[in-house]
């Protein structure tokens, strides 16, 4: 074997885009036979296998452990299935919907903000980044305030892993906790229906292409709950985190966004592709499946390394640069295919927000490193901890 790759090892977590790099180059169809897994690095090859739904499906498990496929989330679902079950979540995230959430966000962030104004050291995840996630969410599924950080505090436990190939027992307990919550929150609702979107999901039935009419259960819409809880905050907490990092490497872009915030849409998406909180995303092969690298085999295990297409140097010209002024023709930091991303008009309203309002208060800010601390589970990859220093 050329390259080892241990997804989860400190040192990689730390800096894993040389390794990527080394993979790209040296073994695009990468094959981890100890750990019983394949792995897709350069972008052509990523792109290929997320499009193909038939011969690399979700329901074998989508971590590289395969630990959940007993759940019933969406993103283990493979077409027709899916295909109705996203049709019913898409209620949640219309343009009208998503343009209707713009006020209130942008009274969090500025309320969270506000609340900051005169310090001149904060931690920009844990006052800032982790909260308007989890608060966006809660207010998206009408769940109670007191659950938000019971939430969060479970989403986060329940991503956790170790160098294993296993769930360590604390994430699993987390993940059956906030399962719990969510199942409690759902009955309650049903008790008190209003003209609300989750109220029209609980009781509008959904018809598939044979005509067959689905409603979905109270569990059913926990796991629904427990989706967007799990899939939505941790992402949007690490963008903001690693956008933080990028801004203060690059000062001259920061300053041009400072005098002009009608680049931050294009930033947003440059700092996704720089530094995207997704780093991988698991699929099954059905078949043997020629790529433009190479052959993944039937019954393969595979990790689409999508944080190493991003930073392909046969797609993008210095990579590992950030310029918030780069053309795109395609994306890949929200997934591509049928699971691509149903939040991601969403995420891109909230980082767009949180940034118009950060940059207008705190227009220069500087990052020491000192106690910023790398999370090192998951297939996100972000910081748990990140002091930014104000300067005035
Ligand atoms: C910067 C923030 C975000 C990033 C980088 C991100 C990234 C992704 C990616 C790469 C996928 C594809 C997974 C796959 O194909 O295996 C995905 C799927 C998904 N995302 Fe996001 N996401 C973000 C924010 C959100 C938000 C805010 C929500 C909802 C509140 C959300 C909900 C979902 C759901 C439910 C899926 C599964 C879709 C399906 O299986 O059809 N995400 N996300």
């Amino acid at each position: 074997m050329i390259v080892d790759w241990e997804p989860h090892a400190e040192e990689f977590r730390l800096d894993p885009y040389p390794l990527y790099r080394q993979l790209r180059d040296e073994a695009p169809i990468y094959h981890n036979e100890e750990r019983g897994f394949w792995a897709v690095t350069r972008f052509e090859d990523c792109w290929n296998v997320l499009v193909d739904a038939k011969r690399f499906v979700n329901s074998e498990g989508v971590s590289l452990e395969r630990y959940e496929v007993d759940q019933k989330l969406m993103i283990l679902m493979d077409p027709p299935k899916h295909t109705w079950h996203r049709k019913i979540m898409s209620r949640l995230f219309t343009p009208r919907v998503i343009a209707n959430l713009e006020p209130w966000i942008r009274d969090v962030c500025r309320n969270l903000l506000d609340d900051l104004r005169d310090r001149d050291s904060f931690d920009i995840v844990e006052d800032f980044s982790m909260l308007l996630p989890m608060y966006v969410t809660a207010e998206l599924l009408g769940l109670p305030d007191d659950y938000r950080l019971t939430a969060k505090r479970l989403s986060h436990a329940a991503a956790q892993r170790v160098s294993s190939n296993a769930a360590p027992d604390e994430a699993i307990a987390a993940s059956i906790e906030l399962n719990e919550r969510l199942y409690e929150a759902t009955v309650d609702r049903r008790k008190h229906l209003g003209d609300d979107i989750i109220s029209t999901i609980m009781q509008t039935p959904m018809v598939d292409d044979e005509g067959n009419e689905h409603y979905l259960d109270d569990e059913q819409i926990a796991a629904f709950f427990f989706e967007l809880t799990f899939a939505g905050n941790d992402t949007t907490t690490r963008a903001i985190a690693n956008a933080a990092v990028g801004l203060s490497w690059y000062p001259d872009q920061r300053r041009e966004l400072v005098a002009n915030p009608a680049l931050i849409p294009a930033a947003v998406e440059e700092l996704l592709r720089w530094d995207n909180p997704s780093h991988y995303l698991g699929r099954h092969s059905t078949e043997a499946v020629e790529l433009p690298s190479g052959t993944i085999p039937a019954d393969a295990h595979i990790a689409v390394v999508i944080a190493s297409a991003n930073h392909d140097e046969r797609v993008y010209d210095d990579p590992e640069l950030l310029d918030i002024h780069r053309k795109f023709d395609r994306k890949l930091w929200f997934g591509i295919g049928p699971h691509v991303c149903i939040g991601a008009s969403l995420a891109r309203l909230e980082l767009r927000i949180a940034w118009e309002e950060f940059l207008q208060r705190f227009p220069d800010f500087s990052i020491s490193g000192e106690g910023a601390v790398q999370d090192l589970s998951g297939q996100n990859r972000g910081l748990f901890h990140l002091p930014v220093q104000i300067n005035r």
